[in-house]
């Protein structure tokens, strides 16, 4: 637990200026609707500022491939809630002890490069990798004049409903695989760039 605490008080946000805190508590202690094995959960709250979805994604992604290269499996909790009210609640994340933390590239069920971005960039496959709810794969990406400009797919009416609140999340987890793969030299801007039919404008890396 104290190795986690220390690598959260650490992470990049995405966005430097909206707060964001967490709790961790015992599977006892939230609402979950389906059955998990996991014994802890963190409780991730932010200030509600532009962005703060994907700012939340971003800092807890690094923090679950963290828990991953410690041996302790993890899963984003869409599906979840914290018992009581507390208006700055986002989502929560399970983790715990796990006993197989490999898994075959094979295993991924994920689109081809050239369907998340204007033509295939090997640059994005840590982002073909991320995790999203409900796999819908939100992010999208086109080469810019020093980088790539991100957008996030516009879903349709019915999906839109479900997909709202996380779609902004799995955004930010994508490009948190962008910035571990890219630790150096990664960089995210919001620039004057116009969505694109099917499109939203969420920002602009340099990778
Ligand atoms: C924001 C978010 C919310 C999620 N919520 C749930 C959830 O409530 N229940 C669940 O079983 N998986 C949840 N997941 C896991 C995704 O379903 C999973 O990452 C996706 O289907 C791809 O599967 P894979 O990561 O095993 O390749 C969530 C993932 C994200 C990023």
């Amino acid at each position: 637990m104290s190795q986690i605490k220390e690598f959260i008080s650490n992470a990049k946000p995405l966005n430097e200026s909206i707060e964001y805190y967490y709790e961790i508590f015992t599977k006892e202690e939230v609402n979950i609707r389906t059955r998990w094995s996991a014994p802890y959960y963190l409780a991730l709250y932010s200030q509600k500022k532009d962005n703060y979805l994907e700012n939340i994604g971003f800092v807890f992604q690094q923090v679950s491939l963290y828990m991953q290269s410690i041996g302790i499996g993890n899963c984003w909790v869409g599906l979840g809630s914290i018992k009581g009210k507390n208006p700055d609640f986002v989502i929560l994340m399970a983790f715990g002890k796990s006993e197989k933390m490999t898994r075959d590239l094979s295993d991924f069920k994920r689109k081809k490069l050239s369907e998340i971005c204007d033509f295939d960039d090997e640059r994005l496959k840590p982002a073909q990798l991320a995790p999203s709810a409900i796999n819908s794969q939100p992010w999208h990406f086109r080469h810019a004049e020093d980088g790539f400009d991100v957008f996030q797919v516009k879903q349709n009416i019915l999906k839109r409903q479900v997909l709202k609140k996380w779609n902004p999340i799995d955004v930010g987890i994508a490009l948190a695989h962008l910035y571990v793969s890219n630790k150096d030299t990664f960089e995210f801007k919001i620039k004057n760039v116009d969505d694109i039919k099917g499109y939203k404008y969420i920002g602009s890396i340099k990778i």
